[in-house]
Formats: structure tokens, C-alpha cells, sequence
């Protein structure tokens, strides 16, 4: 294989990403492929400086343009700097969030136009589109569940009410009706072994197709 390609995990915050993205790497490792990790908010040193204001629960004031460009600042940021670079050395990239969260966090939950997020992700991607999107769905209520239950704090966009997690889970949900060559939604409800089974076969056909082209 000569040309990497990109898998994002988005969906519910507390879906269990975090386990399945170990998992998936764990088995991409063990059939000799070269992976990397990344994430947004972040995956760049100036990228995770970023995530820090974007996050903080003490900022409570930032405005709905100023959270949504600095999402694309770090995203532009992270194209160039890493992933760019990581697919042209034949690496397959996995994406713990991307550019489908923007859809559903800043648009389909905070309400912005729709037109205004085409354009600043359209800044921040310059033409470039990850392969896959693989959507751990989850009821946004169960989902804090597990973050309580793991004893994080929330951070500035989890401490909204339930009502913003439930309209950004449904983001992703249209996004995958709309785009369904482009998203995989998961029901994370399911044993993380479970989840981890379907995932993997995701990854496979994913595989195959790379092989073939
Ligand atoms: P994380 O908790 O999965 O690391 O994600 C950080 C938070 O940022 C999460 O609540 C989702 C949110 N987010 C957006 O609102 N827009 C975006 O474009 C991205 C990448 C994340």
C-alpha cells in the first residue's frame, strides 16, 4: 500500500472511543500496517494549546464564532502538520474527531448557519476529506453516565444541557443518512466487545478496498 487513509471515531461524548480506538490499533499493529493516532481538538503542539481554550470550563463566555474558528484553526493546523504528511508515508491515520463534529456540535447543537460552517471548515480541510467516519452512537444521558462514572470532569461543551448532547447526536445521524459512503454508525450501547467486533469489520472491508484500488 503506497497511499495511507483516515479513520475518524466521533459520536456521543462517553461512547467509548478512547477503548475502541486501542482496540482498532492494537489489531491494525498486529497485521504489520503503521498507524497514528491523533485527535481533535488538538493532535499538533498547536493544536492541543488549542483544545486547552477551547475546553476550559472556566470560559464560559466564549462566543459560538470564536469556538467554531478555533476548531478550524486547529483542524488546518493538523492537516498540514500531520496528517497530510502521515498519509503520504502510506500510514493509515485514525482521528479520535474531526470535521463531522463541527456539523454536529456547532452546528446542529449550537444553531450555526449552516452556510458558515461550510466555509470555515472548508478553509480549515482545503479540499482534503477523511475516508471513514465510524459513529459510536449513544444516548447522550448514558454517555455522562460513563464519564461521571470514570470520575473526569466535564469540559465546557459536555456541561451543556442534555437537550445540546441530544441535538449534536442527532447531527451525526443525519450526517450518516445524508453521506451513508462516508459514515458507519455503531450503536456503543452493545458490550465494548461487541462494539469492537463491528468496528473491526468496518476496518476490514475498509482494508480490502484500499488493496483493490
Ligand atoms: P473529546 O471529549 O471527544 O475529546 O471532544 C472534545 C469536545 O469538543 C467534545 O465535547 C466535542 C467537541 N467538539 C466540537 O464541538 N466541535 C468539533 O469540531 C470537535 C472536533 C469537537
Amino acid at each position: 500500500m503506497n497511499k495511507g487513509f483516515m479513520v475518524v471515531f466521533d459520536g456521543s461524548n462517553g461512547a467509548g472511543k478512547t477503548t475502541v480506538i486501542k482496540g482498532v490499533e492494537k489489531y491494525l499493529i498486529s497485521k504489520g500496517l503503521d498507524v497514528l493516532l491523533t485527535r481533535e481538538p488538538g493532535g499538533t503542539p498547536i493544536g492541543e494549546k488549542i483544545r486547552e481554550v477551547i475546553l476550559d470550563p472556566s470560559t464560559p463566555e466564549m462566543s459560538y464564532i470564536t469556538e467554531l474558528m478555533l476548531f478550524g484553526a486547529g483542524r488546518a493546523q493538523h492537516i498540514e502538520e500531520k496528517i497530510v504528511p502521515a498519509l503520504a508515508q502510506g500510514k493509515i491515520v485514525i482521528s479520535d474527531r474531526f470535521d463531522a463534529a463541527t456539523f454536529s456540535f456547532q452546528h446542529y447543537a449550537r444553531g450555526i448557519e449552516l452556510q458558515t460552517i461550510v466555509k470555515i471548515n472548508d478553509l480549515a480541510l482545503n479540499g482534503f476529506s477523511p475516508d471513514m467516519n465510524i459513529i459510536l452512537d449513544l444516548e447522550p444521558a448514558e454517555g455522562l453516565k460513563r464519564v461521571h462514572s470514570r470520575g473526569e470532569g466535564l469540559d465546557r461543551l459536555e456541561d451543556e444541557k442534555a437537550e445540546f448532547l441530544e441535538k449534536a447526536r442527532n447531527g451525526y445521524l443525519v450526517q450518516a443518512q445524508q453521506s451513508p459512503e462516508k459514515f458507519t454508525v455503531i450503536d456503543a450501547s452493545q458490550s465494548k466487545e461487541n462494539v469492537l467486533k463491528s468496528v473491526i469489520q468496518v476496518i476490514d472491508s475498509l482494508l480490502a478496498s484500499q488493496l483493490g484500488k
